[in-house]
């Protein structure tokens, strides 16, 4: 039984959650092309939360998916942490930022999981691990469906042991960060995780990770996937919030020059290879989230002044095969590839 059959969804596709480019109205025409739309919250406070629901809600009336960031507790470490700015002056010097301001954030997580419980969106998914038993009971009884993301086979199987409704099988083609319960797992492509939770798990599997045409949807589909959940083949779309600069590496990159690095946040993540990750090589870090607040500003500057080569450009393998458009018009293209 899959439990997205209650939605009479067009396609079984799951438009990917993605943190930092999701705009109320990227995740309103994905929905309304057929997919199940996602808010990616993670990077949101409680009360920006509530708003993006609110504001896909005034656009569509379908339902649609909130993707929250499960926090772990890292060890700040004062020294690591300067340690890490000082790694990344030259690159701040060089964007005409020798001292910037990294104020470090505060997980939210708790209060975005109320304003979940209050405004009720019909899907709630997880990344980077699995919230605890009371909050798997709260969401049940508030009747939202769930869905937890995993990398590996054990991370599957606890996604499955956690009670959740479905699993997103990440694989190590992603684009974006990969929602790994800890950072250093090892890397599985989507065919063999697919492959290994179908044959031992009872819950329903989201296939994710570098689905570009609807001939490999229909492929994993055939595999023992009920849905696919695609990212960057939308990421360009007219409605999305990445920034241009983001979305022309995107259409422009003639083959697959993505890598995994953890340079921009302390976590893992697969994005177009450019300058920043090239002279971050090597260089100290920061754990997650302390990275991600040393980086900010700089990408923001970045941004504001169109270079790609400082910013960090989530994108899976695929990446070649995205191109532009509505929201619509990319996932009528992905069907009739
Ligand atoms: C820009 C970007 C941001 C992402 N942010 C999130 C996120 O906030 N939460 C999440 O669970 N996955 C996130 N992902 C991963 C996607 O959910 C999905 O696993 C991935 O996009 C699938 O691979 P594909 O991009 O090759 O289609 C992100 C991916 C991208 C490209």
């Amino acid at each position: 039984m899959n439990p997205l059959d209650r939605f009479h969804l067009k396609h079984p596709i799951i438009q990917a959650p993605m943190a930092g480019v999701t705009t109320a109205e990227f995740v309103a025409a994905c929905t309304e092309s057929g997919m199940l739309g996602s808010i990616g919250a993670g990077y949101l406070d409680a009360a920006s939360t509530r708003n993006i629901i609110r504001a896909v809600r005034q656009l569509t009336d379908k339902p649609f998916s909130v993707n929250l960031f499960v926090p772990d507790e890292p060890v700040f470490d004062q020294q690591d942490v300067r340690r890490a700015y000082e790694a990344l002056q030259p690159i701040g010097e060089q964007l005409g930022l020798p001292f910037w301001k990294a104020p470090l954030s505060e997980p939210e997580f708790d209060g975005q999981l109320q304003v979940v419980l209050e405004e009720k969106p019909a899907v709630c998914s997880f990344t980077f691990g699995l919230p605890s038993m009371e909050t798997m009971q709260a969401l049940r009884q508030a009747g939202i469906l769930t869905i937890g993301t995993a990398t590996t086979l054990e991370e599957a199987a606890a996604v499955q042991s956690s009670g959740m409704d479905m699993a997103v099988l990440q694989g190590s083609e992603s684009g974006g960060h990969r929602g790994s319960f800890a950072p250093g797992g090892p890397l599985v492509p989507l065919d063999d995780l697919l492959q290994q939770a179908a044959g031992s798990l009872e819950i329903p599997l989201i296939a994710a990770g570098g689905i570009m045409s609807a001939s490999r949807m229909r492929e994993l589909l055939h595999a023992g996937a009920c849905a696919v959940q695609i990212g960057t083949v939308l990421l360009a779309a007219e409605e999305s919030g990445a920034a241009p600069a983001y979305k022309q590496a995107v259409q422009e990159a003639a083959d697959d020059r993505t890598v995994i690095t953890s340079v921009f946040s302390g976590r893992p993540a697969r994005g177009i290879r450019n300058t920043f990750i090239d002279r971050m090589d090597g260089a100290p870090l920061a754990p997650y989230p302390f990275q991600n607040d040393l980086t900010k500003r700089l990408r923001k500057e970045a941004a504001a002044r169109g270079d790609a080569e400082y910013m960090s450009l989530w994108a899976g393998t695929g990446v070649s095969a995205a191109g532009s458009g509505t929201a619509a018009e990319l996932l009528s293209r992905f069907l009739d590839s």
